[in-house]
């Protein structure tokens, strides 16, 4: 996979791309990421990458010319859209991220992100470059780079043979829509919590049955809006009813 990261701000990327699943990824073969800097692709004597708000109103908005030639000049195309390539930009108006997003994205051979900046980027960038606009979350950020960080990492480790097989099956579980289960390694008790008995125990039967019922206990205390995407079974909501069982005794007490 290739992915070209369109920005003010390069340096935002520098550690990040060389460190953990992006390193692995690039060593293995199977990423190679560019980092553009908009601000290359000024052509006035100042560089400038940003300009007043047409109709007035507080603060800057990021100029179209800049990011058109950087982005055509990389993807090669005039019309970026036609290069089969998703241009995604990064904005708290965009959809919501998620992992349905993340396994899309994945399939693509190449994508490119662009990073918004000061109060925006003006509107026929999104009206003739972008093919998405994605956010992570509601909340505020400055700038759309560590976002298109956690979107490229989030896709990164789908590509096929980035990530080992253990790890690539944790991947399942949360695709089954839970929470993870407690986990625990040595020692056996530590700051007074022991682990809970029958992990030692050796009965895999059961140590799945707890670990299925810890999962779904989480899952209803911490997230119960995603067990709607959940196929229970008998067993589950056998689980569930001994979850909720449980939760009244305690409040006896
Ligand atoms: Cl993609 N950009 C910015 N600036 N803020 C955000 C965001 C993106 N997602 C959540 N907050």
């Amino acid at each position: 996979m290739r992915i070209d990261f369109f920005t003010l701000f390069p340096a935002l990327f520098v550690s990040p791309l060389r460190t953990a699943v992006f390193h692995r990824a690039s060593e293995k073969g199977l990423l190679s990421c560019y980092v553009h800097n908009i601000r290359d692709y000024t052509n006035d004597r100042h560089h400038i990458t940003d300009d007043y708000l047409y109709g007035g109103g507080a603060g800057m908005l990021m100029k179209p010319e800049p990011i058109f030639e950087a982005v055509e000049s990389v993807l090669g195309c005039t019309n970026s859209r036609e290069a089969g390539v998703p241009v995604i930009m990064l904005t708290p108006q965009g959809r919501l991220f998620s992992q349905e997003a993340a396994v899309r994205l994945s399939h693509f051979d190449r994508i490119s992100f662009i990073c918004g900046h000061y109060e925006g980027i003006d509107e026929r960038v999104r009206a003739k470059l972008v093919t998405e606009e994605i956010s992570i979350g509601d909340y505020v950020l400055t700038g759309g780079e560590l976002p298109a960080l956690v979107v490229a990492e989030a896709v990164v480790r789908l590509v096929p043979g980035v990530l080992g097989s253990a790890e690539s099956a944790s991947e399942e579980s949360h695709a089954a829509g839970l929470l993870e289960y407690p986990q625990y390694t040595r020692p056996p008790e530590y700051r007074g919590i022991s682990v809970p008995e029958i992990l030692l125990s050796g009965n895999h039967g059961e140590i799945a049955r707890w670990r299925r019922k810890e999962s779904l206990r989480r899952t209803i205390e911490r997230r119960p809006e995603l067990l709607k995407g959940v196929r229970l079974s008998p067993e589950d909501k056998k689980l569930i009813n001994d979850i909720y069982a449980e939760s009244l005794e305690n409040k006896d007490h």
